[in-house]
């Protein structure tokens, strides 16, 4: 017999519970929606980034069944052999008017959109400047197109200036933020590196994962919330979250869209959405454009939380978005209250190294516009009693 070549993997696994960093997944017996049942326990939902929750929408649910019917339940090819079907087309026309850009192209999630689109336009010789806290999916996109990567402070565009100025004047440079930061919910400081984009002819990209379908005009993202249409030369967006199914998307001009189709990797060698999921995606754009009033309503519902998470006297970091931390530093602490308030019916994951800083371990709360007061008074209650219990507030 021979030893275990994967044996280092189980010391790994060991660290990972010596620091208190170990989770079992936690899992849902029941839909994804705002109140859910999750291993066994009936919870108030304060992990998913089902925003405006569309997972389980009339509409939705009744356009995907339609596809399913009509069209079967998988393309059975990639999107440039035989699986692009008329209604991945029509998804993609749609999500462009949305943009308000010239075209846009589907990946299979948001991380391939983001990862596949920095890796195809920059190689070695090339230049990403990039905000310390953007996602791993723009981080793994810069690796692989081996262009190097200046990283400046979080949200300081004029650290970023500093870095461009001393950059050689050969390569392209890409300048990339996320829109909203995912761990903390605050916004990327997108007027300043736009400008900083056109005084150095820069390409500009924002990754607007949390933002499409929550800030701007129907939920169109940050570069509608700041006004900055035209300025933004390439916008992911995903199809994940608000818009609670699967998927992501750039939208941008023709040139980059037909290039992508040429050269995005995960659009060339990874099979396309199935068709009830394009169709489930074009039926959550006619929401997002006819039932403006969920979005009214996340943002009441996010205020309330976050001034009463703030008025408790927990440290909530500096968020702007429906996402809102719990920061309390040590990791395991951050495990402890998010285990505690499970036990108590409020599911907020807690969240460490390497997803923040070792220092910076939290339990990150997202308010969703189907929770009813009752439902977020509930959780600020049993934050209230579970976070004195551990001497946090
Ligand atoms: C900022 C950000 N970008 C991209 C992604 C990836 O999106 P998706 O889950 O659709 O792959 C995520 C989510 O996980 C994210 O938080």
């Amino acid at each position: 017999m021979r030893n275990d070549p994967l044996s280092f993997l189980g010391d790994e696994i060991t660290a990972l519970k010596t620091q208190g960093l170990y989770r079992h997944l936690r899992v849902l017996n029941d839909e994804q929606a705002a109140r859910t049942r999750v291993d066994g326990r009936d919870v108030v939902n304060l992990s998913s980034n089902n925003y405006l929750g569309l997972t389980t929408h009339p509409r939705l649910k009744e356009k995907a069944l339609a596809a399913l019917e009509q069209f079967g339940v998988g393309t059975g090819s990639v999107r440039t052999i035989a699986g692009t079907m008329e209604i991945h087309m029509e998804l993609e026309r749609r999500l462009a008017d949305f943009k308000k850009t010239e075209a846009a192209v589907v990946f299979q999630s948001g991380f391939a959109a983001n990862a596949g689109t920095v890796a195809a336009i920059l190689t070695k010789e090339d230049y990403v400047i990039s905000d310390e806290l953007n996602h791993a999916s723009i981080i793994d996109g810069a690796r692989l197109s081996r262009a190097s990567i200046k990283v400046f402070p979080h949200r300081d565009a004029d650290a970023a200036r500093t870095i461009v100025r001393e950059l050689p004047t050969a390569g392209r440079k890409l300048l990339i933020t996320d829109g909203v930061f995912s761990m903390d919910g605050d916004l990327g400081a997108l007027p300043a590196l736009c400008d900083l984009a056109e005084e150095h002819n820069l390409i500009m990209m924002v990754d607007d994962a949390h933002a499409s379908g929550v800030f701007g005009k129907n939920g169109r993202g940050t570069i509608d919330h700041f006004g900055l249409h035209g300025r933004v030369d390439i916008q992911v967006g995903t199809l994940s979250k608000a818009i609670g199914a699967l998927g992501g998307y750039v939208a941008g001009n023709r040139n980059l869209i037909e290039f992508l189709q040429h050269r995005g990797r995960p659009f060339l060698f990874s099979t396309s959405h199935p068709p009830s999921v394009a169709a489930t995606c074009l039926a959550a754009l006619d929401v997002l454009l006819d039932e403006p009033q969920l979005i009214d309503t996340l943002w009441s519902n996010t205020a309330f939380f976050k001034d009463g998470l703030r008025g408790l006297g927990f440290n909530t970091g500096t968020s702007e978005s429906p996402i809102t931390p719990v920061i309390v530093g040590d990791a395991a602490k951050a495990m402890r209250l998010s285990d505690r308030l499970f036990e108590e019916g409020v599911f907020a994951q807690g969240i460490g190294f390497p997803t923040v800083a070792r220092d910076k371990a939290r339990v990150r709360t997202i308010v969703a516009a189907t929770h009813t007061q009752a439902d977020l008074q509930f959780a600020l209650d049993t934050f209230a009693k579970v976070g004195r219990e551990l001497g946090l507030i």
